[in-house]
């Protein structure tokens, strides 16, 4: 398969068709690896879980997934990845805990390139130990969808990129796979009919999109862990109340954001500093430009008395208005 998609390729928006996409890749997937294993490093985002999911049913035991907790996921993330992988569909999953190993090289780095540099390198790392202590592995499944081909081809035409954006890619030299690429012909809207095709639970498949860097740059300047816990708690209240109200399927990217800066606030009738918990609720095409979505008040007004009650830390919350640009999506 090479990278262009044909211009008679139909789009696939029905579960007959990605049957029908599925029963194909999994004849080519299987004649091209044979009795070979292939590794995968399987974030739990949608590209991955659907890859993961696919040759599952291609090649089975075959394929070897890898999860690293960067210790940056959201609340519940890697605990999804092993219910779903490791036990439903009976994966073989190598779950890597390896929060300690980026917070203790992140401590005390607050310029945003910095810290995206030392969460990508690092995590090559990780995954490259795992793959190191496995034999005989031969290829690497990797959740490349048709959007990155064409941004590597805008890329080595010259354009910049604003961030550096970080997928698995540039492993080190001794670890040379070929690449097993399923889905790298298809748009995000058919890798998701896909997904629910191989059965992969409807929300896992819609999930709105996370940054590889995780909540590294959602939690602003240097990380701090208990920061972070508030982040990662005062996100998972967001994510429940924009699924509660119905906001969840009509908004495209909704997250917390929390800056390295304090404010006074009052609390039992006592002075209480703490930190202000940014919303972000934007609506986008293509990521390129976004737009706000207007979130009813009531909504708001629920958030902020649950943030502010439940999670320890934080005694305000502000609502980010500005689209993109000026502001890009995420704050790093
Ligand atoms: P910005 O902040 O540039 O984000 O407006 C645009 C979209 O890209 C996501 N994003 C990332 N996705 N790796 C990813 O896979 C990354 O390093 C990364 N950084 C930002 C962001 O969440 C938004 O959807």
């Amino acid at each position: 398969m090479n990278n262009v998609r044909p211009e008679t390729m139909k789009r696939i928006t029905t579960p007959e068709l990605a049957q029908a996409f599925i029963d194909e890749q999994i004849a080519q997937v299987r004649a091209q690896v044979g009795d070979k294993k292939v590794l995968l490093a399987l974030s739990g985002g949608v590209d991955s879980s659907v890859v993961a999911a696919l040759l599952i049913k291609a090649i089975g035991r075959q394929l070897y997934c890898v999860h690293v907790n960067h210790g940056l996921m959201r609340k519940g993330e890697s605990e999804q990845v092993i219910d779903i992988f490791g036990k439903s569909l009976d994966a073989n999953l190598i779950y890597v805990d390896a929060t300690d190993r980026f917070l203790n090289l992140l401590a005390g780095v607050a310029d945003p390139e910095s810290k995206r540099k030392i969460i990508g390198k690092e995590f090559i790392e990780v995954f490259a130990d795992e793959a190191r202590k496995l034999e005989g592995v031969s290829f690497l499944g990797q959740g490349t969808i048709y959007p990155d081909i064409l941004e590597s081809i805008k890329q080595a035409e010259g354009k910049k990129a604003v961030k550096s954006h970080h997928n698995v890619g540039g492993l080190p030299e001794d670890l040379k796979f070929e690449l097993v690429e399923p889905l790298k012909l298809l748009y995000k809207d058919e890798v998701r009919v896909v997904g629910e095709a191989l059965g992969l639970p409807h929300a896992m498949v819609y999930r709105q999109p996370f940054p590889g860097p995780g909540l590294g740059v959602r939690c602003l300047g240097a990380i701090t862990r208990d920061r972070l816990h508030a982040l990662r708690e005062a996100d998972a209240i967001l994510r429940d109340e924009f699924d509660k109200n119905g906001l969840a399927e009509k908004v495209w990217q909704y997250f917390i954001i929390i800056p390295d800066l304090k404010s006074v606030g009052v609390k039992d009738d006592s002075r209480y500093e703490g930190w202000p918990a940014i919303i972000r609720a934007v609506n986008t095409k293509d990521a390129m430009t976004a737009q706000i979505e207007e979130i009813p008040y009531a909504v708001l007004h629920k958030i902020v008395a649950r943030i502010t009650a439940e999670v320890a830390g934080i005694n305000r919350v502000l609502y980010d208005l500005t689209p993109k640009p000026t502001g890009t999506i995420e704050w790093e």
